[in-house]
């Protein structure tokens, strides 16, 4: 984990007997304010058909993602992390705020059943490397052990 203090916040502030919403607000802030270089971290929610926004850090953004569509539907239908290193070179990226160059978008799936991805913007290209990859992997797995 490049972040320690990140990891053990995490596993602080997460709660079990919580709304999974206030968790997934707090994930979102402490990722936001412990990694550098981020402009925009938030979770998207499957509803059985369609992503829609939920609780999240930065610009207003996108309320609703067809599954396949973007970096998000395509990580959720595929259910496999994915890191862009540049987002103009991605085939049907959403732009939501001008100042994203590189995301990865990780999916939620517990029980085998998706329930949303965690989606990450950087202003820096090629942001999301092979360490930072797994670090939000490890993160996210935390976060679906308490839901
Ligand atoms: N870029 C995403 C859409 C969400 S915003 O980045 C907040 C995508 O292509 O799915």
């Amino acid at each position: 984990m490049e972040n320690e203090i990140l990891l053990q916040s995490v596993n602080f502030i997460l709660d079990e007997n919580l709304n999974p919403l206030s968790n997934y607000a707090n994930f979102t802030a402490l990722i936001m304010e412990h990694v550098k270089d981020l402009n925009w971290v938030g979770i998207y929610l499957y509803d059985g058909e369609k992503l829609f926004l939920g609780p999240f850090q930065g610009k207003s953004a996108v309320p609703l993602i067809d599954m396949g569509r973007g970096v998000c539907g395509a990580a959720a239908e595929q259910r496999k992390t994915l890191v862009v290193d540049s987002v103009h070179d991605f085939s049907g990226h959403i732009a939501c705020d001008c100042d994203s160059n590189s995301e990865i978008v990780v999916p939620i799936i517990k029980n085998n059943q998706l329930l949303g991805v965690l989606d990450i913007d950087s202003p820096k290209y090629k942001r999301f490397d092979e360490e930072l990859k797994s670090d939000m992997e490890l993160l996210v797995k935390l976060l679906v052990d308490i839901l």
